[in-house]
């Protein structure tokens, strides 16, 4: 039987995973290798009982050359997704960690700015002089060494790179269909914070733009939202948790709520730049709580992921109580 489709479909929007497929370079990272780690890695934990999440963590960079020279990036540091991961671990999940190369990272994040050159030192050796470290240096380095071998030894931790938005766009959709056979056991945190704005393919210079040409003008289409699909098709069953950063409070609820609306995922956290360390309040469609950490909590250590994860969890415990049920 021959399809004819309608005027109407015809001028339809293309889906997401088409508009990735026709306007995006491809990515740069081996996307199939990657959804065949992940896909593993999800199934072995799930048949060892233990719940799986995703976390996506770090900006995404847009190119706007394709032989790159330039391109649009953001702030985020990759410390929310890097911490949460640290938490996730501690509650018994395994965690898989698509997050921007060279952001922030699990364990070491807490030393990142630390110049590993003032910290080690020389040391007279029987042979030849050995590398020693001033441990008063790294802070909290021994419960950190601990916690870094415990999560070695039990392989919880599955680190995935991206860089562009074009690898971010693939590989979720990899780890989406890695994670889906596992219904509601499954978790979505998106964290990263995913460039609202790219040049497509077709559009792209090929070579450095030349200051030359005078002043820059750019027009940037929209990234299809990746919520839509992956609560729809991809993953259909799992629990979906997405991220609000907002620089003004007056909307950041209602967007949040929106967004809630719009893709019927489970919880959005909002966050406002400013307060992104000590503040968030998790909203779902009939609640918002908040969740703060005091400055003598702060001073103590205490971090607000530890905050977040401890009351995700809790709400992920309930889904699959009533998924269980339904
Ligand atoms: O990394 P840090 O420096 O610690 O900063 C953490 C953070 C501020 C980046 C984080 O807490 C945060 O708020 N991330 C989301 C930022 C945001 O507002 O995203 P958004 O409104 O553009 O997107 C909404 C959600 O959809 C996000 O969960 C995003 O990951 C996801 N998304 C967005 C676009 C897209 N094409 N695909 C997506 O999956």
């Amino acid at each position: 039987m021959t399809e004819v489709s309608s005027p109407a479909s015809a001028m339809a929007e293309p889906s997401p995973a088409e508009q990735i497929r026709q306007d995006f370079a491809p990515p740069q990272v081996p996307v199939e290798a990657a959804a065949r780690a992940m896909e593993a890695f999800a199934r072995g934990h799930h048949c060892e009982g233990r719940r799986v999440v995703l976390i996506t963590s770090g900006g995404t960079k847009v190119p706007l050359e394709s032989r790159t020279v330039r391109f649009l990036d953001n702030f985020s540091s990759g410390r929310r997704g890097a911490a949460s991961a640290e938490y996730f671990l501690q509650a018994g999940y395994a965690v898989i960690f698509l997050h921007r190369q060279r952001s922030l990272y699990p364990y070491s994040r807490r030393y990142a700015a630390t110049n590993w050159l003032d910290v080690l030192r020389l040391q007279p050796g029987e042979e030849a002089p050995r590398v020693e470290a001033e441990q008063s240096r790294l802070p909290g380095i021994v419960h950190i060494l601990q916690d870094y071998g415990r999560m070695k030894e039990a392989g919880t931790l599955l680190p995935i790179e991206f860089n562009t938005l074009s690898d971010y766009l693939h590989l979720l959709r990899a780890a989406a269909q890695a994670l889906s056979p596992l219904g509601s056991s499954a978790m979505f945190y998106l964290a990263a914070a995913v460039s609202d704005f790219y040049i497509p393919a077709s559009e792209i210079p090929e070579h450095k733009i030349q200051s030359s040409s005078g002043p820059l003008q750019i027009t940037m289409k929209m990234v299809p939202k990746m919520l839509s699909p992956l609560v729809k098709d991809w993953a259909p069953k799992a629990f979906v948790i997405s991220f609000k950063l907002e620089t003004d409070t007056e909307i950041l609820l209602e967007k949040a709520q929106k967004a809630l609306a719009t893709y019927r995922h489970h919880v959005v956290v909002a966050n406002i730049l400013d307060t992104l360390r000590t503040l968030v309040v998790i909203v779902t469609a009939t609640e918002e709580t908040k969740l703060s950490v005091s400055e003598e909590e702060e001073r103590a250590g205490v971090e607000i992921e530890e905050k977040i994860i401890k009351d995700l969890t809790l709400r992920h415990t309930h889904f699959m109580d009533r998924a269980e049920v339904n």
